[in-house]
C-alpha cells in the first residue's frame, strides 16, 4: 500500500440526529416520474434517496443553530435576534444597513424596484432565474458580461465568475452610464457551474464602476465558497483566512442581496444590505409592503438567529474546505467515469454537460431534463436541470437558449456522506453507459413564470 502524501480534508463536526431515508423500487420510481411530469421540482422528497435537487434551505444546522432557535425573540417590532444579525453582518460582511426578508428574492425584489427604472440596462456575469427576472420585472433588461470562458464547459481558467470589463463598456458607449443603475456581480456564477470571480477582476470591475457613478450590487448568496477559491487560486490571497477574503469581496461592493438559505446553512432567510442610507430608507420602507416588519422581514425571530449563528460557521476555513472537498471529492469521481461535467469543478455542486452526454437529443428537446429524469429512475437521486428549461423566454416571448447546457447534482451543506457521493457518481456512469438509448422529451405544460419549477413533460416515443 503506498504512503500518504497529505493530509485529506474532513467533516469538522459529528453526526448527533440522522434522518432515515426511504429506499425506493424502479417500478416505484417509474410511477412517481410520470406522476411529476418528467420534472424532477414536481416529485414528492419521500420518493427521493439522495436529495441535490438544490443546496437552498436544505443544509443540516449546528447544535449551536438549533439552540439559537430557543433563544428567539418573538416580537413583532425590534427583535433581539434582528440586532444579532445586524451587527454579524456589519462585522463579518462589513455592510452598514440591513434589511431582512423571507429569503433572497425577496431582496431582489426590494433592491430591483428601488434602483431599477424602465428601459434601464443591468448587466451582470450571468444571469440567476430570479434575480433576472426581477430586472425584468422592475423594467430593466439584464445583459450578460461574463467573460466568454464561462460557457465553455471545458475550458478550465480558475476564474470564469469574471467580468468582462470590454462588454461592460460597449454597454455604458451604447447605452450611456446613465442607464445603468448598477453591475449584478454574483460570487460563485450559480449558472455557470458555482464558477469564481477573482479580487483582481472586482477590483478592476469598482475602479471602472466608480469612475462612471454605476454601482455594484453583490449576490453574495455563496460569497464563502467563492472566497475558497480566491485563497487556493489568486496571487497574494493563499495566507488569508476565508474571513478576510469575505470581507474584502464585499468592501469592494455597495450593497448585496443574500439568500442564507446557502452559505448561511439557514432553512430560511436572506437579507437586503446597503452602504447608501437613501437606498437603505426606501428599502426600509418598501419591506413592509412585501415581507414584514424591517426588524423581521418575513421571518420569525428564531430564524435571524439561527442565520446569525450560521454567517459566523459559514466562514470557517475548516467548514469551507470540507464542504468544497466533498463536491471535488464528487466531481473527480466523475470525471475517472468518463461523464462529461462542467471543469473547474465548482462550489456547491457537480454540472453535467447534457448537450456532450446525450448529444443526439436536440435542445428543443430538453437534453439536461431528460437526464435529470433518467438519473432519477436509475437510482432515486435527484438533481436538477440548469439549461433551456431554467432560461425560460424573454420578455417578448422568445425563448433563450443558453450555451451551457447542464443538470446540476448540489450538495447539500454538512448532510451527506463519501459513501453518498460514490453512489450518486455510480448511478451517473451507469446512465452514461446506456446513454444512446435515451430519447428526449416534449413540454405538455409551461407557466408563465419561471417555468421550470411546475413544468410538464412527456417522453417522445418515436
Ligand atoms: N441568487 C442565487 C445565486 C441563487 O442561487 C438563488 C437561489 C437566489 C439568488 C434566490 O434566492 O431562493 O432564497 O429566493 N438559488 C436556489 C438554487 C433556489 O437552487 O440555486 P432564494
Amino acid at each position: 500500500m503506498s504512503k500518504p502524501t497529505k493530509h485529506s480534508w474532513a467533516e469538522p463536526y459529528k453526526i448527533k440526529m440522522v434522518e432515515l431515508l426511504k429506499m425506493t423500487t424502479p417500478a416505484q420510481r417509474k410511477k412517481a416520474m410520470k406522476e411529476a411530469g418528467f420534472n424532477t421540482f414536481l416529485l414528492r422528497s419521500e420518493d427521493v434517496y439522495i436529495d441535490l435537487l438544490t443546496d437552498s434551505g436544505t443544509g443540516a444546522m449546528s447544535d449551536q443553530q438549533w439552540s439559537g432557535l430557543m433563544m428567539g425573540d418573538e416580537a413583532y417590532a425590534g427583535s433581539r435576534n434582528f440586532y444579532h444579525l445586524e451587527e454579524t453582518v456589519r462585522e463579518i460582511y462589513g455592510y452598514k444597513y440591513l434589511v431582512p426578508t423571507h429569503q433572497g428574492r425577496g431582496a431582489e425584489n426590494i433592491i430591483s424596484k428601488i434602483l431599477i427604472k424602465p428601459g434601464d440596462i443591468v448587466p451582470g456575469n450571468m444571469y440567476f432565474t430570479t434575480t433576472r427576472l426581477h430586472q425584468e420585472l422592475a423594467g430593466g433588461r439584464f445583459e450578460d458580461i461574463i467573460i466568454d470562458e464561462a460557457h465553455d464547459p471545458e475550458n478550465e481558467f480558475p476564474f470564469k465568475g469574471n467580468i468582462d470589463l470590454n462588454k461592460l463598456e460597449k454597454l455604458v458607449k451604447k447605452y450611456g452610464a446613465k442607464k445603468i443603475p448598477y453591475v449584478s456581480m454574483a460570487t460563485s456564477v450559480n449558472m455557470a457551474g458555482g464558477q469564481p470571480i477573482s479580487l483582481k477582476n472586482l477590483k478592476e470591475l469598482r475602479a471602472y464602476t466608480k469612475k462612471h457613478g454605476i454601482r455594484i450590487i453583490h449576490d453574495m448568496t455563496r460569497v464563502a465558497e467563492n472566497a475558497h477559491f480566491i485563497q487556493q487560486r489568486e496571487k497574494g490571497y493563499e495566507h488569508k483566512t476565508i474571513r478576510e477574503i469575505v470581507k474584502e469581496i464585499c468592501s469592494l461592493t455597495n450593497g448585496a442581496t443574500m439568500s442564507a438559505k446557502k452559505d448561511a446553512i439557514v432553512n430560511i432567510g436572506g437579507f437586503l444590505a446597503v452602504n447608501d442610507w437613501d437606498v437603505f430608507e426606501e428599502a426600509r420602507n418598501l419591506v413592509v409592503v412585501y415581507e414584514g416588519l424591517h426588524t423581521y422581514g418575513g421571518l420569525a425571530g428564531r430564524d435571524m438567529e439561527a442565520m446569525a449563528i450560521g454567517i459566523r460557521e459559514s466562514v470557517s476555513d475548516a467548514h469551507i474546505h470540507a464542504r468544497v472537498g466533498q463536491v471535488i471529492y464528487l466531481g473527480e469521481k466523475m470525471i475517472e467515469y468518463g461523464v462529461p461535467i462542467v471543469k473547474p469543478i465548482g462550489g456547491h455542486g457537480i454540472f453535467v454537460d447534457a448537450k456532450k452526454f446525450l448529444p443526439h437529443i436536440p435542445q428543443d428537446h430538453f437534453p439536461a431534463q431528460t437526464l435529470a429524469a433518467e438519473i432519477y429512475l436509475d437510482s432515486g437521486v435527484r438533481t436538477m436541470e440548469r439549461g433551456v428549461v431554467s432560461a425560460g423566454r424573454k420578455p417578448n416571448g422568445e425563448n433563450y437558449y443558453p450555451k451551457l447546457e447542464l443538470v446540476r447534482f448540489t450538495i447539500p451543506r454538512r448532510v451527506y456522506t463519501q459513501a453518498h457521493m460514490d453512489v450518486v457518481a455510480e448511478s451517473t456512469a451507469m446512465v452514461f453507459e446506456k446513454r444512446n438509448k435515451i430519447k428526449g422529451l416534449k413540454m405538455i405544460y409551461e407557466p408563465k413564470y419561471l417555468r421550470f419549477f411546475q413544468a410538464r413533460f412527456e417522453r417522445i416515443t418515436d
